[in-house]
């Protein structure tokens, strides 16, 4: 038997829309309270007090910044409470959340999810069939935390032909480099970003690359009106990148950054090409912008043009805004299906760029766009120069 949980916070303002929304069935179930999961619980509590009924939690005795003390540890009976109306998957990975997403959209319940992983493996078939069941699923903290880059694509964009989206997507591996450049010791910065919570559980998802594919594989889907899963999507990470390396860059006035991008190719417009990798990005280029955290997602549209959205990319409370806005969009029943691409998978190719090859004695750019799987065979062609020390893209819009 589900009880309405004790409430200890309440808020004397709650806004009337809030007010409003409790006036029907509008219960909030809320699956996970980690980083994310514990910002939207306390955003939630002080909207309205009767907004949130229920947080599953797999440790109830886990110190926890929300002022909540009747934690369920049943996930399954929370996506089944009469009372729950939107379920709120702050879990991560494709195991149990992906199982319960599964039970909420079968059940016709609205989904709210953070889950990049889910959305890029399996979001196209998601959406059909919350299309079928009358369930809505809604994903906007999936990408770059704070910025309004799903809806923007998926609603303000949706006439616009899109010729290449993407930039700098994991907060994490940015925040690396940045504190590189500044002569942190790679190690180091990383545990920081574990501490201050931008990185994954497993912090390998953010340094391989792996995070960054799913976001680009969500906005390209979006982006280019096509189902499209990550699966794909050509990845290199930064863990071999070396305090040389970012020297090399500063020396040319370039900056290090892990670059998610996908566009329309410039020899064949119907191909897409894809890719994820660590480039060097001339300072004044919009893509070097980002510090710390932060994203920059550039959309660039054949009548739109270029369009650049930039702010924090990672965090509890940056995640938790896109969250409770999408949760907001459910219970007022707003924009109520993000479009269920249809047809085939979005296919591409390996993202093409100049590459930067420093070799013994010398250092020289690559007169054309090598495509991204062939960096090794680049070094072996360069050879004949000197022993190859890195080879490394080069992001300058040139090619
Ligand atoms: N680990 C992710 C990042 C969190 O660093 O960008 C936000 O999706």
């Amino acid at each position: 038997v589900h009880t309405v949980p004790r409430v200890l916070c309440s808020s004397e303002t709650a806004p009337l829309a809030a007010t409003r929304m409790t006036e029907r069935v509008n219960g909030i179930g809320l699956l996970g309270c980690g980083t994310v999961g514990s910002s939207v619980a306390r955003r939630l509590l002080e909207l309205h007090p009767d907004l949130l009924r229920a947080i599953a939690v797999r440790d109830p005795l886990k110190p926890r910044a929300v002022d909540w003390n009747d934690f369920d540890v049943d996930p399954f009976e929370v996506v089944d409470d009469p009372a729950v109306r939107v379920v709120v998957e702050c879990i991560g990975g494709v195991g149990l959340a992906r199982e319960l997403v599964l039970r909420a959209i079968a059940r016709g319940k609205d989904v709210v999810t953070a889950n990049k992983d889910l959305i890029a493996t399996e979001g196209p078939w998601l959406a059909s069939f919350a299309a079928r069941t009358g369930a809505t699923l809604r994903y906007e903290a999936a990408v770059g935390g704070a910025i309004p880059i799903v809806r923007a694509l998926a609603s303000s964009l949706a006439n616009e032909d899109v010729l290449e989206v993407g930039g700098v997507l994991n907060g994490t591996t940015n925040f690396v480099l940045d504190a590189m450049e500044k002569g942190a010791d790679y190690g180091a910065a990383l545990a920081e970003a574990q501490r201050l919570g931008f990185a994954e559980s497993d912090p390998r998802a953010d340094v391989d690359g792996h995070d960054a594919a799913h976001k680009l594989a969500i906005l390209a889907g979006l982006a280019f009106h096509r189902p499209s899963v990550s699966g794909g999507v050509l990845r290199r990470g930064i863990g071999e990148l070396t305090a040389d390396d970012v020297r090399a860059g500063a020396e040319r006035g370039w900056q290090l950054k892990l670059l998610a991008i996908a566009r329309r190719g410039a020899h064949d417009g119907a191909a897409i090409e894809a890719g994820v990798t660590p480039a060097y990005v001339p300072a004044e280029h919009p893509f070097a912008r980002p510090r710390g955290a932060e994203n920059v997602v550039r959309v660039v549209g054949r009548r739109a043009g270029t369009l650049t959205f930039a702010g924090t990319g990672a965090g509890g409370d940056a995640t938790a805004s896109a969250v409770v806005a999408d949760v907001i969009a459910a219970l007022e029943n707003r924009e109520r299906h993000l479009p269920a691409h249809v047809g085939d998978d979005l296919v591409t190719q390996p993202l093409r760029a100049r590459v930067l090859v420093r070799f013994d004695g010398g250092s020289l750019v690559t007169p054309e766009p090598v495509p991204l799987d062939q960096l090794e065979a680049t070094a072996l062609v360069y050879g004949a120069h000197g022993v190859v020390r890195a080879v490394v893209p080069l992001w300058d819009d040139a090619a």
